[in-house]
Formats: C-alpha cells, sequence, structure tokens
C-alpha cells in the first residue's frame, strides 16, 4: 500500500556539525523551537574549535537538547513525523554524534531520516519564519507556499566560521557554487584578527561592537583577488596584514582601547568591502532577483548595510539603463538563525519531505565532512 504523507510534517531536527549541539522542532518553514546547547566557553582557550572535546560535549549535551527542543515545542514523539540531521560538511567527529543519534531515533520510533547539507541550511535560513502566535503545530503555509512570493534565480550569501560562498539558486534542491573563499572563511580570519588582540572567542561579534566606536577609514586595508574575473575571495592575505601592521604599530608603543577601536573598524570594513566588490562584479554577469544571506558573520549589522548599500548601487544602475530588476535582500529572522542551529536543517528537511527525499538505508548512512553543496 502506498503510503500518504502530510503536506507539513512536525520534524525533530539534529545539527552537531561543529561547536553547537543543536535540536529543533519545525513544520514548513514555521520554527517551533530551536535549542543551541553553546561549546564556545570549552573551546575559547583554544581559541578555535578543538574537534575532540566538541564531539565529547555533543555526546553529553544531545539528549538534553533534543528533549528541551521537544519539550518547548510542545510536541511529543508520537506527532513527529520525520527526522532531519546534518550529514556534513563539518568536523568528523562532531558530525558522528548527530546522526548516529538521528539513526537510532528513526529506527527506534519507525520514521523516516532526512539528510542534510549544512550549507544548503544556511543558504536557506532566511526562509524560516518564527512561531507568532500561540503554538498550533500547524504552518501557516505549506513548505511549498513559503517560496511562492519569492524569485528565482536568488543568490544565497554564506558567510560562517568555515565557509565563505556565493550560492546561486535557481530552484530549491538547485545550486551552483560561483564563487567561494580559496582559502580561510570570514568568520574563521575575524576569530584569528580577534585573538591577536586579545579580544576572546569567538570574536566575530565583539569586533562588530568595536568597531562601532572606531575609525575604518584609519587604516588602509588591500583589497584582495581585483586582477581576477572570478568570484572567488581570499581571505588569508588580510589576516596577513593585519599580523603585520599590528606587528609595525605595537614597535612603536602598544594600542590603546581607542586604538583597538580603530584597528577592528577598519580590519571589518576591508574585510566586507572585500565580499561587497565581489558581490557587485557577479551581479553584473549574473541575472539574480533576490540576495540570501546566511552564516554567523551574517548576524553582522554593518555587513547587512554594506551588502544592501551594494544592491542599492546596482539596482540604481540598472534603472538607468531602464531595466526594471530591483535585487531585494532577505535575512534570517534572529541571530540564532544565522549561527549553526538545528531550525535551519528544520527547514530544509521541509522541502526534501516533500520530495519524499528520505535517506534509503539508515544503517549505512554517513557523514560527508567536505560536501559540497552542488556536488
Ligand atoms: O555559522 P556559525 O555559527 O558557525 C559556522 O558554521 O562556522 O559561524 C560562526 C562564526 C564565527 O567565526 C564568529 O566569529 C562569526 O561567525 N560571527 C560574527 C558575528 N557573530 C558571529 N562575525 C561578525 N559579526 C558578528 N556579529
Ligand atoms: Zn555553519
Amino acid at each position: 500500500m502506498k503510503q500518504t504523507y502530510p503536506a507539513s510534517p512536525l520534524i525533530l531536527a539534529i545539527d552537531t556539525s561543529c561547536d553547537d549541539t543543536s535540536a529543533a522542532v519545525t513544520t514548513g518553514a514555521t520554527i517551533l523551537s530551536n535549542i543551541i546547547a553553546s561549546q564556545t566557553q570549552l573551546h575559547a582557550p583554544y581559541g578555535g574549535v578543538f574537534p575532540t572535546v566538541a564531539k565529547q560535549a555533543h555526546k553529553e549535551n544531545i539528549d538534553q537538547t533534543i528533549k528541551v527542543a521537544l519539550k518547548r515545542a510542545k510536541t511529543s514523539w508520537g506527532q513527529i513525523q520525520a527526522i532531519a540531521v546534518t550529514q556534513g560538511p563539518g568536523l568528523a567527529p562532531a558530525l558522528e554524534v548527530g546522526i548516529a543519534k538521528a539513526k537510532k531515533l528513526a529506527l527506534k520510533n519507525s520514521l523516516p531520516l532526512i539528510a542534510i547539507n549544512h550549507i544548503e541550511a544556511h543558504a536557506l535560513s532566511a526562509l524560516a519564519e518564527p512561531n507568532h502566535h500561540a503554538i498550533t503545530k500547524t504552518a501557516k503555509k505549506t513548505i511549498a507556499e513559503t517560496t511562492i512570493n519569492h524569485q528565482f534565480p536568488a543568490l544565497a550569501i554564506v558567510v560562517s566560521g568555515g565557509h565563505s560562498e556565493f550560492i546561486k539558486i535557481t530552484q530549491i534542491g538547485k545550486y551552483k557554487r560561483l564563487g567561494f573563499s580559496i582559502d580561510d572563511a570570514a568568520g574563521e580570519v575575524l576569530d584569528k584578527v580577534g585573538r591577536m588582540l586579545n579580544l576572546g572567542y569567538p570574536a566575530g561579534p565583539i569586533i562588530e561592537q568595536f568597531a562601532k566606536k572606531g575609525d575604518a577609514k584609519k587604516y588602509q586595508i588591500p583589497l584582495p583577488m581585483t586582477d581576477r574575473e572570478d568570484f572567488n575571495m581570499s581571505f588569508s592575505g588580510l589576516k596577513t596584514w593585519a599580523r603585520n601592521k599590528l606587528e609595525q604599530l605595537e614597535t612603536q608603543k602598544p594600542l590603546d582601547k581607542q586604538g583597538i577601536y580603530n584597528f577592528t573598524a577598519s580590519f571589518q570594513y576591508g574585510m566586507f568591502r572585500h565580499i561587497c566588490y565581489k558581490l557587485n562584479k557577479l551581479l553584473k554577469k549574473h541575472q539574480i532577483y533576490e540576495v540570501w544571506l546566511g552564516g554567523g558573520v551574517a548576524a553582522n549589522i554593518e555587513l547587512r548595510r554594506m551588502i544592501r548599500e551594494t544592491l542599492t548601487t546596482h539596482n540604481h544602475n540598472n534603472q538607468r539603463r531602464n531595466q526594471s530588476t530591483k535585487i531585494k535582500l532577505f535575512t534570517p529572522y534572529s541571530k540564532r538563525l544565522c549561527m549553526d542551529n538545528a531550525a535551519m536543517i528544520g527547514v530544509v528537511a521541509g522541502f526534501k519531505f516533500m520530495q519524499q527525499k528520505f535517506v534509503k538505508n539508515i544503517d549505512s548512512l554517513e557523514r560527508q565532512p567536505r560536501w559540497k553543496i552542488d556536488s
């Protein structure tokens, strides 16, 4: 007998791709709960994520995180209709914990399992919707309706601690990477520069706050990769520039508070200028109707402002050429949705459920630490 599936199932989603243990309950693109057990304090002494420490903490946190996610969503196991889990990319030992748990839960509760690409989840995180009303546990729209008012192709900009990518979305599920960082990710470099300045980890949000009090024009940061026609980015040269400049400045005298504000403001501006420069180049070559921003660095208000400015200039130029296309920017509705979280995994799973893209053999699902979105 052919099984029938609901249009907006309740999905329990799990993400353990890096240093946060997260579980969420979603229906359609509506987020009913999104629990994140952060490991930030554990990794802070290393100034980055230490894989074996992450694995151990995931193991310790995962059961409780799932329990709280169900409770917050006022959902019981009997109501869950599928399990979704991040299969990759991410840290192999960390991914392993979430996948093992998801397999076990799917088998135990006889539920379909959906394997999700973490970058696809960041790319679609702007589609997530809050559950404004008291929990009815019914999506306000089906997942298919979520994209009705969107115009494709869209461009996702995913900027996080592990990735910096421009992804063309011709439809949900059809992706092409148009550009990516050829070395470090944007967030990774913010964290490393933060470490040079002893700002604490993760440094991205601290740099954002400090930069507000500084002069972004104080230091001229080189604009990388301008001699190339591609849309790839490179951040490691900026990191080297920061190290050299700091050494040079500190041989004269240590930076005072205002000096650090100016340095972080200039550095942040230089990094975002590089992203916007490449974005502008890309938009001249590709017909794009919407930009969807995602990833930890996407929480940064200054980055959002600079991207908006780039789009406004582009739209003006189009108008002058009598082209009516106006590119719109979409961002996740909360900072929580920018960072690693399971709700965005649930949103992608909603689309996969609709297409019944379930894992065929649950036992044999394996992590894919280097899974590219368009491979
Ligand atoms: O998406 P995410 O939580 O994890 C990864 O998938 O990597 O991103 C974490 C990164 C860190 O490098 C952190 O410094 C950066 O995002 N980040 C920020 C901000 N909040 C987090 N960078 C700039 N401004 C922020 N407000
Ligand atoms: Zn991520």
